[in-house]
């Protein structure tokens, strides 16, 4: 046998998440390297050799088999070439097979992460986003090319039109309000084409958010600071098996007679309750009738769709909407969201099975922050929590209201990593801690004398547990023009480093400012 190698442009025949082989004589077992090229930030290390020649997809390296993990229509194609004592049978394809992964991407904290940035850059990588949880709650802001998009419902990877977006069934959809979503994406000249919407999605009905708005007032001071979408009404429906879903669109007779008894109980809660009025029947139906026209083309049943593109072996993204700190369960009840804003809640919301996962990524902001009440063991109620909120602009994406601010947590960062089986972090705003001479991050908690290296289950100790702080040096040095992690200042690299340390996994992307292009990446995390 005698060394092979190859030298060309791989471009022409890599499709679209496909793994293509080439058939070759050479040692069995020998060590697989990983070759990037196309865009810089993209490339995975070389941990055994294989050689970049240039940006264009030239390449060169001693191979027994090349599998191309991913390619996509642009020029960013990875594959992996097995190093050996090699000779090559020959350079076309034999085989096609696809590189499938299923990548969960939650919010690490207590929400406005940044997941919708992260999604964005990473949906022309898949074939698919599927949403999972929450509603028109979340809002994800996306600045693609100076221009900024907001999304509530529709998931952020609809800026690729190529990408199949996919609205799963643990989402409570409001159809007035994904209508005016889908009127203003589509007015942006946003391809919605690829726009799927289970049918067994439940939907938010409009006594839902009039209900959400008067349990909060009906709860005074200790009001849980909803968004007044309707969301928990919506939730406790569903659970309650009085909910209507996406489908019932469809059967106008149906929808009819199951309205006329679940209005019966909802007025009667809306006036003896609250003395607010009561719903109007017909009103409702000639008003979500007339929706259903106009959602009728995206109403799809999504267990095939999602079982074809497994079976396929398809690339697909859960998009994560909240944090885990708002998970129904392991969030700082009651202070939560209605939904599992979780890797399990990602399950059991699109109907991917768990063994099929191939990994989690944790979005968390280099701080903290939190909209609503509920205990936040790092918060700056002081002038520096002030400065923070203005130079990271945090207002609510959905409400408006200012985000409440705090150091790294990283007790909760740990828990989130630990119950997710995050093993890969996004780090993003890093940008805003710019100017700070000193940061805080929070290893663990004290509360009464013992020491916790978790939020506590009880909420009460939980707000009165002090958090335990070290102090890092800031860099003290713009970073948003940074275009690769090595770029950024010594002390800001120490910063990411210490907070993967803290957490348990890898840091795989940093992101310094809204747009994509301010997104580092050390290793794609699909
Ligand atoms: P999501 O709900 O997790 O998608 O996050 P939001 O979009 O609600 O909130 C994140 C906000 O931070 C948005 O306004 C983003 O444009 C912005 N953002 C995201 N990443 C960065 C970053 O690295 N630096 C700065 N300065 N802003 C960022
Ligand atoms: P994204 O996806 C931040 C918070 C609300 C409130 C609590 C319950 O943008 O990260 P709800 O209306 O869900 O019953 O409110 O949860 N909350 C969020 N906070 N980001 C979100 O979503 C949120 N969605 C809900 O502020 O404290
Ligand atoms: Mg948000």
């Amino acid at each position: 046998m005698r060394s092979g190698s190859l030298v060309g442009s791989l471009r022409p025949v890599a499709q679209h998440g496909q793994i293509f082989l080439v058939p070759c004589l050479g040692q069995p077992g020998a060590p697989f390297a990983f070759v990037a090229f196309g865009s810089l930030e993209e490339c995975h290390p070389l941990p055994f050799g294989g050689q970049r020649l240039g940006q264009r997809g030239e390449w060169s390296c001693v191979f027994h088999r090349l599998v191309f993990l991913a390619g996509d229509p642009g020029n960013r194609i990875v594959p992996a070439v097995r190093l050996g004592e090699t000779e090559v049978r020959s350079a076309r394809p034999v085989a096609f097979r696809t590189a499938m992964s299923v990548t969960i991407l939650v919010g690490g904290q207590w929400g406005d992460e940044g997941k919708g940035k992260v999604i964005d850059l990473l949906a022309d990588k898949v074939h698919m986003v599927v949403r999972s949880q929450g509603g028109n709650n979340a809002g994800h802001t996306v600045v693609a090319q100076g221009k900024e998009h907001r999304f509530h419902l529709i998931p952020s990877g609809i800026l690729n039109p190529d990408t199949v977006c996919v609205i799963g069934h643990g989402v409570v959809v409001d159809p007035n309000a994904f209508l005016q979503e889908l009127d203003r994406h589509q007015a942006e000249g946003i391809d919605t084409r690829n726009l799927v919407l289970s049918e067994r999605a439940h939907m938010v009905m409009p006594y839902h958010p009039v209900l959400d708005k008067l349990g909060e007032e009906m709860r005074g001071d200790d009001r849980l600071g909803t968004t007044w979408r309707g969301i928990g009404p919506a939730y406790e429906d569903k659970v309650r098996r009085i909910g209507f879903r996406i489908g019932d669109l469809q059967k106008p007779a149906f929808l009819e007679k199951k309205l006329r008894f679940v209005l019966r109980l909802k007025n009667e809660t809306l006036t003896r309750l609250y003395g607010a009025d009561p719903f109007d029947e017909h009103a409702i139906l000639d008003e979500y009738l007339g929706y259903a026209e106009r959602m009728d083309p995206y109403i799809r049943d999504i267990y095939p769709i999602i079982q074809d593109a497994l079976q396929n072996g398809r690339r697909i993204l859960l998009e994560g909407a909240q944090g885990v700190m708002l998970d129904l369960d392991l969030g700082t009840y009651p202070y939560v969201t209605s939904s599992s804003p979780t890797a399990g809640g990602a399950c059991t919301g699109s109907g991917i099975p768990p063994s099929r996962v191939t990994k989690t990524v944790g979005v968390f902001e280099a701080y903290t922050t939190r909209v609503g009440y509920g205990p936040f063991p790092t918060e700056l109620t002081d002038a520096l929590g002030d400065s923070i909120r203005e130079i990271g602009s945090e207002y609510g994406t959905t409400t408006g209201r200012p985000r409440r601010v705090g150091w790294f947590d990283a007790a909760v960062a740990r828990y989130a990593v630990a119950t997710n089986g995050i093993d890969s972090i996004a780090l993003t705003k890093v940008d805003v801690l710019d100017s700070l001479d000193t940061i805080k991050i929070c290893t663990d908690y004290v509360s009464k004398g013992e020491a916790w290296d978790h939020p506590m289950a009880n909420i009460s100790h939980l707000k009165h547990t002090d958090a335990v702080y070290e102090e890092v040096p800031g860099w003290k040095t713009a970073t948003r023009s940074c275009r690769s992690y090595e770029e950024l200042p010594d002390a800001c690299r120490a910063y990411v480093a210490r907070i993967g340390e803290l957490c348990g996994a890898a840091v795989d992307m940093v992101s310094v400012g809204p747009d994509r292009e301010h997104t580092l990446v050390r290793r794609l995390p699909l």
